[in-house]
């Protein structure tokens, strides 16, 4: 029985399911996807039939009731993680979630006690943090030579005006915008490098004048040992940078979110001495961030060990995420709190 892969089922045919996900579990080493539902069950047998697929269901509730299936994805708009993962949880399915999880840490909490009731694994789908080049940015930044982590800086912006996407037609309230949307990136990251909690954070948010979304917005994080500042845009050329500082030397991820799967990663270090001089470049093989989230979120299920980004992490996410757009109303600064 553990010989086998992992079945998975998928919730929608989202776009990013159909973009990355599908495929990406298809090259993965130890999962597979038996089943896929959608709304629409002339789309969801479409769907199955394009990606090769052997069942699909014209509804949700059909996909959780198939005892095949192990493990849930849920790639739905963001007002619809928490009701989704619950009711996978209850049908006993283990659940990996699109980002961001919940929109706040009330329902976190009580994801965390359906969890450890129910013996599952649960977990929120940033698949960066299975790329390699965040493993060897933090192995970096905690080198002695690159001195503490005192600063990071991020930018993660696209163009996107669409009333009918996802991310411009729910307001702020239910998820839509680009703090939720892309914004929550930096937070990860930036928490993931520091180890640390953010203590106190500070929004500039910009609000779309026609839909009912945030389109630019500029943060502050201040952390135990530094500050973090980013500023994300769902409204401005594509664009994706983080950039982490030291004491000694400064590191640059020029592809941090979306690196490219078919050529290497390429992370830029700066030694300090001299500014002007071109980085050393740490080369990575190229790899699939996807593919690798479906194997290391399969091999937890297996071997029953913590998924890449488990319901603790997701809460303080939230909490900051939270925070954040508190303080874009209020104008001060305001502290995450895990209510
Ligand atoms: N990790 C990543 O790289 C990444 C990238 C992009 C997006 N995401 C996340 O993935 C999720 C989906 O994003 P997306 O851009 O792929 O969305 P999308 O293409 O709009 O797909 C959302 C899917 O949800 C289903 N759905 C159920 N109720 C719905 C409703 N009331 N309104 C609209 N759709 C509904 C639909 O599937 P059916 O019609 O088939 O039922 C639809 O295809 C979001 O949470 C987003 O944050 C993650």
């Amino acid at each position: 029985m553990h010989d086998q892969k992992v079945k998975w089922g998928i919730l929608g045919t989202a776009r990013i399911a159909t973009k990355s996900i599908i495929p990406g579990i298809q090259r993965s080493k130890n999962a597979e996807i038996q089943a896929i539902a959608s709304r629409n069950d002339d789309l969801a047998r479409k769907t199955a039939l394009k990606f090769g697929i052997p069942t699909h269901y014209g509804s949700y509730e059909e996909l959780l009731q198939d005892p095949e299936i192990e493990v849930v994805y849920i790639p739905l708009p963001n007002h619809l993680h928490v009701e989704w993962s619950r009711r996978a949880l209850e049908a006993g399915k283990h659940v990996l979630c699109e980002k961001p999880l919940a929109l706040n840490t009330e329902d976190v909490q009580e994801l965390v006690k359906l969890r450890n009731k129910k013996k599952l694994k649960i977990g929120e789908a940033f698949m960066v943090r299975c790329h390699p080049q965040w493993l060897e940015a933090q192995r970096i930044v905690q080198s002695p030579k690159f001195g503490p982590l005192r600063l990071v800086q991020g930018t993660f912006s696209y163009f996107n005006r669409d009333e009918k996407n996802i991310r411009n037609n729910y307001p702020i309230a239910e998820g839509g915008g680009a703090l939720w949307d892309i914004g929550c990136y930096p937070v990860h990251t930036s928490r993931f490098m520091f180890g640390e909690e953010p203590q106190r954070v500070l929004a500039l948010v910009e609000k779309d004048p026609q839909m009912p979304v945030d389109r630019l917005v500029s943060a502050i994080l201040e952390f135990p040992s530094g500050q973090a500042l980013f500023s994300s845009s769902t409204q401005l050329v594509p664009f994706q940078r983080m950039s982490f500082f030291g004491e000694q030397q400064h590191l640059e991820l020029p592809s941090p979110f979306n690196p490219p799967e078919d050529t290497p990663t390429v992370l830029q270090l700066h030694n300090g001495k001299n500014p002007n001089h071109p980085p050393r470049e740490v080369v990575l093989a190229p790899s699939n961030q996807y593919s690798l989230q479906a194997d290391e979120f399969s091999r937890a299920v297996r071997e029953n060990t913590e998924v890449p980004v488990p319901l603790e992490s997701s809460l303080w996410n939230t909490a900051v995420l939270v925070a954040l757009h508190r303080s874009a109303v209020s104008g001060g600064w305001v502290e995450p709190t895990i209510e």
